[in-house]
This record gives structure tokens, C-alpha cells and sequence, in this order.
């Protein structure tokens, strides 16, 4: 077993304690306002859905807003849950930086606030925890993924990354980058962003194999996202390439299509992030709520790999219903 994989166990079996541990706490009567950054790819509408089941499981009286992927339309739903006098805010931030001002006004109202799945570049006593996964080591899984699956072939990498200035953009690029460090036969030899999305990141592709060859000079596609992945494999099978044999797809998210991907040959690994953030942002809250108890700083979810060896149609079967 490789130290990521045993790492990925250690951090997933952590989680799964701690939200174990005070699972299903009755928030009734708790009022929890939510800014989401929209829906953008089929992992944002889950954890949306997941969401909204886990505070009806509890009771949670759950004000969304979604901020059609602008920071501004964020600020503005949050200071609109502090003026309501919300018990609690989560927040998918966008993007990374700008939040100090608002959190600020949060914290001296005396409100809670969760982050959700991607993190900020501001003071940590702005907010009581961070619900996320180790991007940096998502991009590290997926590196070094491909450097065994082209065990030493030169191999020229087109990278399509998230949404700019984003926690997961930032972190997820660093991170493949260090899986591929030791590598001198893989090359990132294009890179720009598709916005996490399932258009743009076809838009993207194909520009890129316009630019390489119509595709014969590149070896794989590292996407930041399932749904970018989704894309530029139809990027490729329209400019009459094989995804998954001519050039390899490996992306982050582990969503249903993906998996159908896999099945059939056309994508080869995606590293999982779980939907459900929101199940031990409310655990924590609860705790918090009870006793005062301070949650870490920073709740690490999972990280695992997936490859056609992981059963891909029985994955797809178990995700399918989860609202990607
Ligand atoms: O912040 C998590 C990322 O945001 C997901 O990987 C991506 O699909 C989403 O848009």
C-alpha cells in the first residue's frame, strides 16, 4: 500500500469518527443561512443536495443563496444572514482572497462561519473550522498516478485548471506539480483555466490540440475537476483521438460520469472528494453549540484514487442518486 493511499485511509477514517461521533445532532430551531458559489459542475450540485438533506436530517431551518460564481453576490448574501441574525453561516468561498472584511463583520455579530470545501487567505479567527480536503495532495495523487502509469515514457501533460484564484486551482496545480517532480519524462506543456466547467474545459481541449499536433504531442489531460475532464474528452474523440488510450485523462472529483468514463475505457483515474461537507460542518456547529467545544481548525476529507481496478460501473451505481 502506497504512504498516499494509507494517508488517504488515515484522513477518511478520521472523518468518519469525528462525524460518527456526534452524528445526526438535533439542530431544530437552528437557522443557518448557506452561500454557495453557484453550480458550475456536477460535484457543486451534489454537495448543494447533500447539503440540504443533512440539515433537513437535522432539523436545520436552511437559508441558501446562490451566488452565481461571483464573489460579490457571496458577500453580499452573507452580510444579508448576519442582518437576519442567523445562527450560523457556511460559505463555499470562490475564491481565495477579499473575505476579510466580511468574516469580520460575521465574527463581531458573534455568528459562526464554516467554510466549505475550499479555503481563504485570511486570519483563522475569522471563521471556527474549514470543511476540505488536502487539495495540494489531490494534485499530488494524480501526479504521481501518471508518472507510474507512463513508467518512465516521455509524456507531454495538457492541464486545465479551475477557476482562477480559487483554493482548489492554486493547491490542486502546486500539488501535481510535486507529484511529477521526479519525473524529468513529464512535461505540463499547456495549462490555463476551464472554470470547473464541462464547456470551457471542452472549449479549452480543443484549443489545445489545435496547438499540439491535432493531439499526436500530447500524452495525457490532468484536469482539476471531473467535469472539465468530461469535456476535453469529447475535445478529443471529436478530433478523431482515443480519450484514455491516445491521450490518458486524470482528473479530481470522482463523480458519476466519470466513472462512466472509466468503464469504457475513455478516462483512466479520478481522486475522490466527497460531496458531504456539510454533514460534519453541522457536527461541528453542534458540538461547538453544546459545550463550547472548539472544532479543529482544519477537517481533512479523503483523497482516494480510483482506476479502472476499483470497480468503475459499481461506483457509478453507488453515486448515481446523489444529485451530481
Ligand atoms: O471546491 C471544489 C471544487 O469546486 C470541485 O472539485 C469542483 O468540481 C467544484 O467546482
Amino acid at each position: 500500500m502506497s504512504i498516499i493511499t494509507k494517508l488517504a485511509i488515515a484522513a477518511g477514517l478520521a472523518t468518519a469518527l469525528s462525524t460518527a461521533a456526534f452524528a445526526q445532532a438535533d439542530l431544530s430551531g437552528k437557522v443557518i443561512g448557506f452561500s454557495q458559489i453557484g453550480s458550475e459542475s456536477g460535484w457543486r450540485a451534489a454537495e448543494t443536495s447533500v447539503t440540504r438533506s443533512e440539515a433537513e436530517a437535522r432539523g436545520v431551518d436552511l437559508k441558501f443563496a446562490d451566488a452565481q460564481q461571483k464573489q460579490e453576490n457571496q458577500i453580499k448574501a452573507i452580510r444579508g444572514f448576519i442582518a437576519q441574525g442567523v445562527d450560523a453561516i457556511l460559505v463555499a468561498p470562490v475564491v481565495a482572497t477579499g473575505w476579510d472584511d466580511v468574516l469580520t463583520e460575521a465574527k463581531e455579530a458573534e455568528i459562526p462561519v464554516v467554510l466549505l470545501d475550499r479555503g481563504v487567505d485570511a486570519p483563522e479567527d475569522l471563521y471556527l473550522t474549514s470543511i476540505a480536503s488536502d487539495q495540494v495532495l489531490e494534485g499530488r495523487v494524480a501526479g504521481e498516478w501518471l508518472v507510474d502509469a507512463v513508467a518512465g515514457e516521455d509524456c507531454n501533460v495538457v492541464e486545465l485548471q479551475g477557476t482562477v484564484g480559487s483554493s482548489p486551482a492554486i493547491n490542486r496545480k502546486q500539488g501535481f506539480e510535486e507529484g511529477i517532480a521526479s519525473a524529468s519524462n513529464i512535461k505540463i506543456t499547456q495549462s490555463q483555466t476551464g472554470d470547473f466547467t464541462r464547456a470551457k474545459g471542452k472549449e479549452v481541449m480543443e484549443a489545445f490540440l489545435k496547438s499540439s499536433n491535432g493531439g499526436a504531442d500530447i500524452c495525457a489531460v490532468y484536469a482539476h475537476n471531473d467535469d472539465m475532464a468530461v469535456g476535453a474528452i469529447q475535445a478529443i474523440k471529436d478530433a478523431g483521438l482515443k480519450p484514455g488510450t491516445d491521450i490518458k485523462v486524470v482528473s479530481i472529483d470522482a463523480v458519476p460520469d466519470i466513472f462512466t468514463a472509466i468503464a469504457a475505457g475513455e478516462a483512466n483515474a479520478t481522486v475522490e472528494l466527497t460531496p458531504n461537507m456539510a454533514g460534519p460542518a453541522f457536527d461541528a456547529l453542534a458540538a461547538y453549540w453544546a459545550d463550547g467545544t472548539e472544532p479543529e481548525k482544519f477537517i481533512i476529507t479523503e483523497s482516494k484514487l480510483y482506476t479502472a481496478e476499483n470497480d468503475p460501473q459499481g461506483e457509478y451505481e453507488r453515486r448515481k442518486g446523489l444529485g451530481y
